[in-house]
């Protein structure tokens, strides 16, 4: 078999070494991205005159072919190829001949696979953004349906002050709004070339980054050869940014299983969107969400995991950081898959606000408005926060009813013990960003404000 080295060794590679070495398997799957570099690099060896035109042109033939052979499955790899970019140039040259060896002048498989998981990483993050936006169109979808529906907001799982539903949905739309953002930022340090550092030093040829950089689309082009093949930080940022996501999509789904269950009742989950049991009959599981809850542990190994391979490698590239594609990989797959079901899933289901109005039309969820409704009336917080509890406490007791007690007392009286009227409370609360219907309106602005502007960003 002749490696990329045969020329300084006598034997061939073990077959233990080839079967650890050896990431073809899964960055294969880069294909697209490192017949681009290889594009790119030859149009610029061309430009610079190390490739004559014929030279350019054949070479460019021929990726064109190996392109077309891995699009349609049918690349024969032999046993020497030990990676994507082996793959490619060795079978380049089977093309085209004396062409095709020229094309890793001035190259390293050091700069060249630095370059294309920054390619496959940005369009993965475009991809992944996209879906995102699409789940907080859904949220806003219902959000915008939900009307003057109530539920209980929560603070320690414990009833607290009741919320508008669209409030509570808008509430996970802005979480992921700052996910967006984190992923347009893992997006802006991605976009950067490392082409032209060759295996760590650059180049004594007259090589042009920036005309690669350009030709590729990047935003922007290293500055130093020996950070351009070690950095890694780009994949960490992703990988942080689903992960975070990911943690988003787990308390979602630890929601929405809370409010699909018999004891809440919250939600109604479409046929198509849940599973049943093998043996109990009566039976719908929200294993979507139970799934987006569970899949946010991989995503925060898979950046634990990188974090701990990088921290201890020596400048520049070591082959640890091999170890770097599948964790994103399977990053990227892991939250694509989470998102469409997700959204499925959310977009498909009923809201039962009946059993959500019932569940917070206790009337000592409105004790806040009570106290509030005194300070209103100038009696200090503190002061007023003692009166309405001496009333709840009497009220457990068993004395009489809240409303009563309320009724009766002199500081609080008749207009007072309206607020404990069911569906009262939760529209109180007027002041920006607050759960009122009024105060929820603005927000709704502000948030198809925000989306839009994420939209518009995307095809920048
Ligand atoms: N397959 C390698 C990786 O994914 C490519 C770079 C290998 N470079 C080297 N000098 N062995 O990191």
């Amino acid at each position: 078999m002749s490696t990329l080295w045969h020329g300084r060794f006598e034997g061939g590679p073990a077959e233990a070494l080839q079967a650890l070495n050896d990431s073809l398997p899964f960055d294969r799957r880069m294909f697209r991205e490192d017949i681009a570099g290889s594009r790119a690099h030859a149009t610029m060896l061309a430009d610079v005159g190390l490739l004559t035109v014929e030279e350019r042109n054949a070479v460019i033939a021929a990726l064109e072919q190996v392109e077309t052979e891995f699009a349609e499955d049918r690349f024969e790899t032999v046993p020497s190829d030990e990676d994507i970019h082996t793959a490619v140039e060795r079978r380049v040259t089977e093309i085209c001949g004396d062409p095709g060896a020229k094309l890793h002048t001035g190259r390293s498989r050091n700069d060249q696979v630095a370059t294309d998981v920054r390619l496959w990483t940005r369009g993965a993050i475009d991809e992944i953004i996209d879906l995102v936006l699409g789940f907080q169109a859904t949220l806003l979808g219902h959000a915008e349906q939900a009307g003057g529906a109530y539920l209980p907001g929560y603070t320690h799982l414990q009833q607290a002050q009741p919320v508008s539903l669209s409030h509570h949905l808008l509430a996970h739309g802005w979480a992921l709004a700052r996910d967006v953002d984190r992923l347009f930022d893992a997006r802006r340090r991605t976009d950067v070339s490392s082409l032209g550092a060759g295996a760590l030093a650059g180049s004594s040829l007259p090589l042009d980054p920036v005309r690669t950089a350009e030709l590729l689309g990047f935003a922007g082009v290293f500055e130093n050869s020996l950070d351009a093949v070690a950095d890694r930080d780009f994949v960490l940022d992703t990988l942080y940014a689903l992960a975070v996501l990911g943690v988003h999509l787990s308390r979602i789904g630890e929601e929405l299983i809370l409010w699909a269950s018999e004891e809440f009742g919250f939600i109604g989950l479409d046929d198509g969107f849940s599973t049943g049991s093998s043996m109990m009959p009566q039976k719908k599981n929200p294993d979507i969400a139970e799934l987006a809850r569970g899949k946010a542990g991989r995503l925060i190994g898979h950046l634990t995991g990188l974090l701990t391979t990088l921290k201890g490698l020596p400048l520049t590239y070591n082959k640890d950081m091999q170890e770097d594609k599948e964790p994103l990989f399977d990053g990227i797959d892991t939250v694509r898959l989470t998102l469409l079901a997700l959204d499925g899933m959310v977009s498909t289901l009923t809201f039962r606000t009946d059993r959500m109005a019932e569940s917070a039309s206790s009337p000592y969820a409105a004790a806040t408005d009570l106290a509030e409704f005194l300070v209103s009336r100038g009696m200090p917080f503190r002061q007023a926060h003692a009166v309405v509890g001496e009333k709840v406490r009497r009220a457990l007791a068993g004395e009489a009813s809240l409303a009563d007690l309320v009724a009766n007392d002199d500081q609080l009286g008749p207009e007072a013990a309206g607020l404990l009227e069911p569906g009262v409370s939760p529209h109180r609360r007027t002041t920006r960003g607050a759960g009122g219907r009024t105060a929820v309106a603005s927000q709704l602005d502000r948030f198809r404000a925000q989306l839009a502007r994420d939209q518009a960003r995307t095809s920048q």
